[in-house]
């Protein structure tokens, strides 16, 4: 899939598989991969910077992950995040922030939030010729405000907000909206009602996609192991075992041999 129209076309005839993408050697893998898009999160600043939350993501952190991951994607749709913050100091700082990641090579942003200041930016940056993804439910660059990373629209008020919110981000003109950690009977409910793809991460199965953070999939991190994870491999061990039998052989004196020697 490289184009949103592509994205779009896919609500109920295909589902949509994502999976995060921060650098130059996995967006090589991803790009020959069966992957329908890569999504430059700001789940990076966590995973990749070691911060606790994705607030430490900037734009230009962004647009510099963008702009490697776009070197080695040819073949499928780029998605980047806008960072905390970077769509609310007024719209030619929206616009600004939009373009770094547009010219670093992303082909579509993803913004968190449905209140009504995100709606009006994200309508402006579609009319601009910028494809923009909705992002609701568990909006991570919220977190002080939740007070961690729980399930959102468990009572019904915040549940009518997500759908609420869903509809007026695909009337604003959003090619997609991610749902973030929202019980499965309301995720089903904003798939049923709107006309673009859903994409879900602890959303259960009622989504015409899913999206999952690449390391998490890979098991990379042996203590992040959240229910509506699905562990692939066993990263953690694998490479583990890797750099231990490589160290063996260095003070073994096994590596490197004749044959690895000029
Ligand atoms: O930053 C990210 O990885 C994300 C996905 C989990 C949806 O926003
Ligand atoms: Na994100």
């Amino acid at each position: 899939m490289k184009t949103v129209s592509e994205f779009r076309k896919s609500k109920s005839k295909e589902k949509i598989s994502i999976v995060t993408c921060y650098d130059y050697w996995s967006a090589r893998i991803i790009d020959e991969s069966d992957i329908d898009a890569a999504l430059v999160g700001d789940s990076l600043a966590m995973v990749i910077h070691g911060y606790e939350t994705t607030v430490n993501a900037d734009i230009d952190l962004m647009a510099l992950h963008t702009s490697a991951v776009k070197r080695g994607i040819t073949n499928k749709l780029i998605i980047a995040d806008m960072p905390f913050l970077a769509h609310r100091r007024g719209k030619d700082k929206l616009i600004e922030n939009a373009g770094k990641l547009i010219k670093a090579g992303a082909q579509a942003l993803k913004i968190e939030g449905g209140d009504q200041d995100t709606i009006d930016s994200i309508r402006y940056l579609i009319d601009s010729g910028i494809p923009v993804m909705g992002h609701l439910g568990l909006t991570p660059q919220s977190v002080h405000k939740f007070g961690g990373f729980k399930l959102r629209g468990k009572e019904k008020e915040e549940a009518d907000f997500i759908i609420e919110s869903a509809g007026k981000l695909e009337a604003a003109g959003c090619f997609g909206i991610v749902l973030e950690m929202v019980p499965s009977q309301i995720a089903k409910e904003v798939t049923e009602q709107i006309s673009i793809p859903t994409i879900g991460i602890g959303a259960g199965m009622y989504m015409d996609g899913q999206v999952l953070v690449l390391h998490d999939m890979l098991g990379f991190n042996k203590d992040f192991s959240p229910k509506f994870l699905r562990k692939y491999m066993d990263g953690y061990s694998s490479i583990m075992d890797a750099v231990n039998a490589y160290s063996r052989d260095v003070k073994n004196g096994n590596f490197p041999n004749k044959n690895e020697s000029y």
